[in-house]
């Protein structure tokens, strides 16, 4: 078939080279399953993280390398004939020749459909390479063991239907190509099992927040106070319930109509706050400094900041706040022992009628188990030995009961706490609060010892950031008040 010379030739040209003779039955055998597979993921949007690790980090890479193979093997062409493909004189040949030019354009549009079909692949595989990399299946469940405490935790959270690279990464190609490279070191730290357990925070390469929790969010549009209604359960027979009331005062960090206050006065344009913290976890804050839009500053220290700070050496390590220095747990909200318990009960997935279930409950899920398996058989048999002792009868009536609250309790534990990778209760510090000791959160800097030179403190009043309206009180009247009579 002289029509298809030029084409023959340059596949007498892939044959005499090895490399690319290897690389053509790559492509050649990888292109079909590739393409089906592509296919079927972009119809079905298959779930399996494996699946997609299968074909955008091991089939796909193969075929890109058998394309890179083709080519390479030309530079290890060894004869004229091999070369004179690729010359000037030999292309020249079929401009010239009339009867050549004829099959010239039947080889030219072979070749171009051949590359087309090529590129195409090509095309599609990175586009849905890239999607299967900023998916949330690939960054949460591929490495199962080491992400699973994050991934549980996230499911659970307001934020779960927040993609992770959306925090993560943000929009931007340099931080894509950022996270691309820390990615690549975190895959090898998994395949080398070096990675640490738990996983250290906080996360001091994170993108600064302001870059990616304000692409949703706008403090500046925050008005108002928040009412907080918690509801908590007490370790007695009844499992008598329990309300807090807080007015918090989310403030806002104020735009044309509203000048900056409350929470959110730390976030205005015009307020910059910096601080210097002795320690990787940033819970001893020593120095703050306040900058306003005019350029003044207020700097609060507390009495034993040069002391703290020259000791550990982090007199010049300054982080200027935002938002994750109170948010640090927006999405990975591992909850502490009796409020996971709590909210199991306030859901009725842990029944309330069953007499001291929280105490009991509470009891078992605060030893420490060497492996999840280990802890779901241990509180499983600790509440069915219990309850069969104390209250036979009620088992015997109402084994429901009983059940739910295992399947309750078990849940409890199973979102919080992952033993495989050493995470327990109150591993992962919550700086939205202050904790019941008032030692962390806010109270870093908010505990009335961080002094300015003319004798300013930050405020630990308590109602500075909320109005305590009720607290662990069984039928708070505020509540009938704001609630009206019809409860
Ligand atoms: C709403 C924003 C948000 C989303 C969505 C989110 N994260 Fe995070 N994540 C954070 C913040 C903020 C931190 C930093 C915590 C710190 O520095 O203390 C963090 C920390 C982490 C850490 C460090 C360990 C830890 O528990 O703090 C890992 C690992 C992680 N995220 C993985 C993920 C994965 C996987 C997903 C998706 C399944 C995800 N993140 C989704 C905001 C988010
Ligand atoms: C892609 C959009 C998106 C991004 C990015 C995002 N959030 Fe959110 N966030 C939401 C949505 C939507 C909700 C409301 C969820 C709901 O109420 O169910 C929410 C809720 C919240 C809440 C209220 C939670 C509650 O308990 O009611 C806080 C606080 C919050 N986000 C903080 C953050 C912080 C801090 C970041 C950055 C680390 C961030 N968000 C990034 C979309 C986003
Ligand atoms: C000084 C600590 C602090 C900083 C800094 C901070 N927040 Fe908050 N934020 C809070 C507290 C406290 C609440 C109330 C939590 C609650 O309801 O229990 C809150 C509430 C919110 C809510 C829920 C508001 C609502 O009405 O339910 C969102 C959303 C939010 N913050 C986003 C942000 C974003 C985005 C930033 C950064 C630009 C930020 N916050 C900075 C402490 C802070
Ligand atoms: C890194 C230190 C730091 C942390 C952490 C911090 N704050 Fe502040 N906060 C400040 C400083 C500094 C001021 C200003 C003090 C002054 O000028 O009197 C302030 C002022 C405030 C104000 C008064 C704002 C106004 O209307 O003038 C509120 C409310 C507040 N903080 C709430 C919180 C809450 C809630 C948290 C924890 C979730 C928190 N802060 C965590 C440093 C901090
Ligand atoms: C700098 C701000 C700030 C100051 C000062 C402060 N708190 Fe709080 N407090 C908070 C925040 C933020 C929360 C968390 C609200 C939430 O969980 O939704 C909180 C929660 C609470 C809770 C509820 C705890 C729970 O688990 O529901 C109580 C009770 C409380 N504070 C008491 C006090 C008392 C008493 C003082 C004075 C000694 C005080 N607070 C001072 C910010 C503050």
């Amino acid at each position: 078939m002289g029509q298809f010379d030029m084409v023959k030739d340059f596949f007498l040209g892939i044959s005499r080279s090895r490399v690319s003779l290897v690389g053509g039955m790559l492509v050649t055998i990888t292109t079909p399953f590739l393409v089906s597979f592509m296919l079927a993921d972009t119809i079905w949007h298959i779930k399996n993280p494996y699946f997609g690790a299968a074909v955008y980090l091991a089939l796909g890479p193969v075929f890109l390398g058998g394309l890179a193979m083709i080519f390479i093997g030309a530079f290890f062409f060894r004869g004229d004939r091999d070369v004179h493909l690729f010359t000037l004189q030999y292309l020249r040949r079929y401009f010239t020749e009339p009867d050549m030019f004829g099959r010239l354009r039947r080889n030219v549009f072979l070749i171009v459909l051949l590359t087309s079909v090529n590129f195409a692949v090509f095309s599609m595989f990175l586009y849905r390479a890239y999607h299967y990399m900023e998916s949330t299946q690939f960054c949460g469940q591929f490495c199962h063991t080491v992400m699973q405490p994050e991934h549980t935790a996230y499911q659970n959270s307001p934020h779960s239907r927040v993609a992770c690279v959306e925090c993560h990464i943000g929009a931007g190609a340099d931080w894509f190509v950022k996270s691309k490279i820390s990615g690549a070191r975190q895959l090898l730290a998994v395949a080398a099992g070096t990675y640490p357990t738990p996983i250290e925070t906080p996360v001091h390469g994170l993108r600064p927040a302001r870059e990616t929790c304000e692409q949703c969010h706008r403090p500046e549009l925050f008005h108002g106070d928040k009412l907080n209604v918690t509801r908590s359960f007490l370790p007695d027979e009844q499992n008598s319930t329990v309300y807090n009331v807080l007015l918090m005062k989310i403030g806002s960090a104020g735009d044309r109509t509203q000048s900056s206050h409350g929470i959110h006065w730390h976030v205005a344009p015009e307020n910059k706050i910096t601080y210097r913290a002795t320690d990787y976890k940033r819970m001893v804050i020593p120095e703050v400094t306040l900058t306003r839009a005019d350029g003044t500053q207020t700097v609060f220290r507390t009495p034993d900041a040069d002391e703290l700070l020259q000791e550990t050496g982090q007199e010049d390590a300054v982080r200027e706040m935002d938002c994750i220095d109170c948010h640090n747990r927006p999405s990975h909200i591992y909850l502490p022992a009796d409020v996971a318990l709590d909210r199991k009960l306030a859901e009725g997935k842990i029944p309330q009628e069953l007499p001291y279930i929280k105490q009991q409950a509470l009891e078992l899920i605060t030893v420490d188990y060497a492996s999840t398996e280990l802890a779901r058989e241990s509180i499983t048999d600790g509440l069915t030995s219990w309850y069969k002792a104390n209250y036979p009868q009620l088992v015997a009536e109402q084994p429901q009961l009983l059940e739910d609250a295992v399947a309750g309790v078990v849940t409890a534990y199973t979102e919080n706490v992952f033993p495989e990778m050493n995470v327990e209760w109150g591993t992962y510090v919550n700086h939205i609060s202050h904790g019941p000791d008032f030692d962390i959160g806010c109270f870093r800097c908010h505990d009335d010892s961080h002094e300015s030179p003319d004798g300013k403190t930050i405020s630990a009043d308590c109602n500075t950031c909320h109005t305590l309206l009720a607290i662990e009180e069984e039928n708070p009247p505020i509540l009938k008040t704001l609630q009206g009579a019809a409860r």
